[in-house]
């Protein structure tokens, strides 16, 4: 029996040597493993001759739940060290200011912010979102919209044309949002009421003007509107969008291909030294164009001009945003600077909406 204590006094020392979870179980397979040492010995039992096994049975069953029993206490021991040294190396001192989170460093750009502000005015006028390719048909981009072959009107719009494709067809960046107009009346059924945000490109720079920069369209086809609802959904939107409680507009007669009749919209605003303000004083400030949607456009996108009728608006987004926002110089608005983005951009969780406030 000497052996059976020797044998225990070796696993012992090993179970109290074994550093980690996974040096213990090594000493564990050695002894109670299937071809364990206390395993072994186990086996033996079977071909005793009963007396014999009376005698050494309890003692090698003893040796084997002594050593299950040691093996547990020690597994207990270095899970318990384990954790207290996790404990200790991961300690979080709670009284500490919390860090600046990434999102709460982040901002969002004007331009991303006044989109949020306009389709949630429009939104709650119950305009759906449309949108359209950035790279364009010239049949979209102008001849749909009345703009005759060779007419000037084109050659004002300073576009950038791709080279002609194999058919001998040149694309074009559209140079306003209006093809998404014809987009819109060409695939679905009036009644309709969209707006239509997104990035536009003309052959253009310098502090107010950008080769891309963005517009946001409106569209309203239906069956009896008129320019009377034109009047109030832009005063309506004008209010809400620059946060005054009333803003004089002023309708004048302008062109466009394709509106008829056409105007320029003007919001009254006050430039004393040199800060421009909304809703009061005796200067006015052009801010959109609109009209009636011209007959021809109407039928070129397959609809009947005596059956609908409707109207549009076009309006320059940056512009409306450096109004807004007292922002000087457009061309920054594309530099990608940090230290302008920090200044003038918005928290990402302030979301705009009417109830809480647009620019909070
Ligand atoms: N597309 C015009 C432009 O870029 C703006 C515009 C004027 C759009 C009148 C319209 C409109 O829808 O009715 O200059």
């Amino acid at each position: 029996m000497s052996d059976l204590s020797a044998l225990e006094s070796e696993i012992a020392a090993a179970v109290a040597q074994a550093g980690d979870e996974a040096a213990l179980e090594v000493v564990r397979v050695g002894a109670l493993g299937k071809k364990g040492s206390v395993s072994d010995l186990l086996k033996t039992l079977g071909s005793m001759s009963s007396d014999e096994r009376k005698e050494k049975g309890p003692l090698i069953n003893g040796l084997r739940d002594r050593v299950t029993g040691l093996l547990a206490e020690r597994r207990t021991a270095l899970k318990d060290a384990a954790l207290d040294a996790r404990l200790a190396a991961e300690r979080v001192d709670v009284t500490l200011p919390s860090p600046e989170s990434a999102l709460g460093r982040g901002r969002v750009h004007p331009i991303s912010q006044v989109i949020d502000e306009l389709t949630t005015i429009f939104g709650d006028m119950g305009f759906a979102v449309a949108e359209g390719p950035d790279i364009e048909a010239d049949f979209l981009n102008f001849t749909a919209l009345n703009f005759p072959v060779g007419h000037p009107a084109r050659e004002m719009h300073d576009t950038f044309f791709f080279n002609p494709d194999a058919n001998g067809e040149r694309k074009l960046l559209r140079t306003h949002t209006s093809p998404v107009q014809v987009r819109t009346m060409m695939s679905q059924k009036p009644p309709i009421r969209v707006i239509i945000p997104g990035r536009t490109y003309r052959c253009d720079s310098d502090q107010t003007h950008t080769p891309m920069f963005h517009q946001v369209e409106g569209l309203v086809i239906d069956k009896g509107s008129h320019m009377g609802h034109l009047k109030w959904i832009l005063e309506e939107f004008c209010r809400s969008f620059f946060e005054v409680d009333n803003v004089k507009m002023r309708f004048r007669p302008s062109f466009f291909p394709f509106t008829e009749p056409s105007a320029e919209v003007d919001i009254q605003c006050s430039r004393k030294g040199g800060e421009i303000r909304f809703g009061e004083g005796d200067d006015w400030l052009e801010i959109l164009g609109c009209g009636m949607v011209h007959p021809n456009v109407i039928r070129n996108c397959g609809l009947d001009p005596d059956e609908y009728q409707g109207f549009a608006w076009g309006m320059g987004i940056d512009r409306i945003a450096m109004l807004k926002y007292g922002m000087p110089d457009l061309r920054a608005f594309f530099d990608a600077d940090v230290r302008w983005l920090s200044h003038y951009g918005f928290r990402p969780l302030d979301m705009p909406s009417l109830t809480a406030g647009l620019s909070v």
